[in-house]
């Protein structure tokens, strides 16, 4: 294993104890509001320090992407942090949510980490190593037609210029599919599809530290990310579809006939 990765699942499995161990006074929490229907929480801000500490100790001279505190230093190493992904999820006590590590190097995803410290299930992925879920190799679903499968996708509550439009490609995709999950946490959506839990997912507006790790995932798992346009700026745009070779391409097609030019960028 890369050291880096190493490195990344010690800091991440951390920050998961931290947060499992916050679970018992999680309703005392002072919660504060970062923007439109957006919160944060200290629970937040101390996993993602005990990340940052865990990177430093051993690789101070890399640059660091995190959520809750921007970004620190300049190299072209950078680790991409979302201390708690799911932060709704937490404050309602509904068990879903997940640390996520990114480690980009020279503006590429090179190694991604999800952890999920209520189920103790880490996924991890290194470029051209293959993507695994604890010691297990993780492929993506063999499901050729949208018929029978299992979505899942995020709603734009940020974003009301969005909700039109993307109802509209909800309203395209449902049909199709035996059913959609909302489940709270891109992060884990996107580790689902890689773990062939799900067939395929989208979402409009993402930020890096959501679907970094995620989207090495899926690549290495062997399926297919893209942003609206079939392209692959959603790193920057945080617009993301993805699924197996076929699937990622049907969704492709529901949807974009459904897209403001705004979401076409
Ligand atoms: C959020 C979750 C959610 C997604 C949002 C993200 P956070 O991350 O991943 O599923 O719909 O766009 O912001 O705020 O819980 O880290
Ligand atoms: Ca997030
Ligand atoms: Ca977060």
């Amino acid at each position: 294993m890369h050291p880096m990765l190493n490195i990344a699942i010690r800091a991440a499995r951390s920050a998961g104890n931290l947060i499992i161990r916050s679970l018992q006074h999680v309703e005392h929490l002072e919660v504060t509001t970062k923007g439109r229907n957006d919160f944060v929480s200290d629970v937040d801000r101390l996993a993602e320090q005990e990340i940052i500490n865990a990177i430093q100790k051993s690789y101070p001279e890399h640059a660091i992407l995190a959520e809750e505190s921007g970004l620190h230093g300049d190299n072209e190493v950078v680790w991409v942090i979302d201390p708690l992904d799911g932060t709704k999820n937490f404050l309602h006590g509904f068990p879903h949510y997940c640390v996520s590590i990114a480690i980009m190097v020279k503006g590429k995803i090179e190694h991604g980490v999800i952890y999920d410290p209520l189920r103790d299930e880490l996924f991890t992925a290194s470029r051209g190593a293959g993507a695994k879920l604890n010691d297990r190799r993780l492929r993506v679903t063999k499901r050729k037609e949208l018929e029978g499968g299992l979505l899942a996708t995020g709603f734009p509550f940020k974003y009301p210029q969005h909700f039109a439009s993307y109802l509209q490609t909800f309203n395209a995709v449902f049909p199709q599919v035996a059913d959609i999950r909302r489940t709270g946490s891109a992060a884990l959506d996107l580790a689902y599809v890689a773990a062939g839990r799900l067939d395929g997912y989208w979402e409009i507006g993402l930020e890096k530290w959501d679907l970094a790790a995620g989207a090495l995932l899926i690549e290495e798992a062997g399926g297919v990310v893209s942003d609206f346009v079939g392209g692959d700026d959603y790193y920057n745009n945080g617009n993301i579809v993805v699924g197996n070779l076929p699937l990622h391409q049907q969704i492709l097609d529901s949807i974009t006939p459904h897209l403001t030019d705004e979401l076409k960028k």
